[in-house]
């Protein structure tokens, strides 16, 4: 809907299909998924993160609660609010790029021991611990604290090699978990009883720590878990994400100067002309914001809190977060 003006613009509507429900509700509700069913989940899933991951996009947040469902079994994947392009060129602010992201419980080890460069990888973690969370219908890594989460992780996983433990920087977390005494990990056809042995091993290479080894969304489509559901010529995939469609990360916008950016995204989709400049100057390789990032809303000064911010637990000292083993 077009706003009557840009004076006007105070309200943003999204309409969306609705969905009856989310994942994490089915799982809480103890309703029964049955094997087939959550195959048919993990399908869609992996399906949907190919497409995403191909167009550089990392969702960042991946868990039962930003699945949503409906009765027949479809899925769909909502909730981009940390959604993220990785392209090379789109300089993020450091806050935005930040390891703080994403729900502890699906954390990527990558991120508790804050490596800078992560990637998509970081989301098929996520995907092992829902995957795992749907066959045992509870949360599968329910750590207290980003160090009970690592510790946590290790116990049900076993420590990772050396080679791997060198990757993180060193940090009062890297430190302490050098020193964490080596664990096997458990027997994952004792956690997963009613898993069967192509699960396991699906949730084996979903849960490898190297990210650079890690099975990704286009791989995992092939693995045999899958085969009743996977058709290639209907798993697509999307057109990268260009660097100035994301150029407003680059900046500190002050509100009303999001709301001008807003304003002017929903003028693209209203007036041909408008959407035709749009393209032609990133073509070109123009700016598509600099006037607003110049402009006199830019003296509103106003304070912005960082959605990375939300995560409050983890700004909490290390050295005085819970540290009990569950
Ligand atoms: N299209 C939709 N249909 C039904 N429920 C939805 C839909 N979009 C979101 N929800 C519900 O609202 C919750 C919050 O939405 P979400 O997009 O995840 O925002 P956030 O977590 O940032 O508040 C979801 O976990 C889901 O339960
Ligand atoms: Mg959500």
């Amino acid at each position: 809907m077009l706003p009557k003006s840009r004076e006007e613009f105070d309200d943003i509507y999204i309409v969306q299909e609705l969905m009856e429900t989310d994942l994490s509700t089915i799982i809480r509700q103890q309703t029964q998924l049955d094997q087939e069913q959550i195959c048919f989940l993990v399908y869609q899933l992996l399906r949907g993160l190919k497409y995403i991951h191909s167009a550089n996009v990392v969702h960042r947040d991946l868990k039962p609660k930003n699945l949503l469902i409906n009765g027949n079994c479809d899925l769909k994947i909502c909730d981009f609010g940390l959604a993220r392009a990785l392209d090379p060129q789109i300089k993020l602010k450091p806050k935005v790029y930040s390891p703080y992201v994403q729900t502890r419980w699906y954390r990527a080890p990558e991120l508790l021991l804050q490596w800078r460069d992560y990637n998509q990888s970081i989301d098929m973690w996520s995907v092992g611990c829902i995957f795992a969370e749907m066959l045992r219908k509870k949360i599968f890594l329910p750590g207290a604290s980003a160090k009970n989460q690592i510790e946590l992780i290790f116990d049900v996983l076993g420590s990772p090699n050396e080679q791997v433990l060198q990757m993180a920087p060193k940090s009062p977390l890297s430190i302490s978990v050098n020193q964490m005494q080596k664990k096997r990990g458990r027997d994952f056809e004792k956690l997963f009883p009613n898993g069967s042995k192509e699960a396991i091993d699906l949730l084996r290479q979903l849960f490898e720590y190297d990210p650079t080894k890690r099975i990704t969304a286009e791989q995992a489509l092939k693995h045999p878990y899958l085969s009743k559901y996977h058709i290639p010529e209907d798993e697509p995939i999307a057109v990268p994400v260009r660097y100035l469609d994301f150029e407003f990360e680059e900046y500190n916008l002050t509100i009303e100067q999001w709301k001008d950016c807003i304003y002017e995204e929903i003028l693209l989709y209203h007036y041909p002309e408008f959407s035709k400049d749009y393209e032609s100057n990133i073509k070109k390789g123009y700016s598509i914001m600099k006037h607003i990032v110049n402009n006199d809303n830019a003296k509103q000064l106003d304070q912005i809190q960082d959605e990375d911010e939300e995560d409050e637990e983890d700004d909490v000292p290390q050295n005085q977060q819970n540290q009990q083993i569950q």
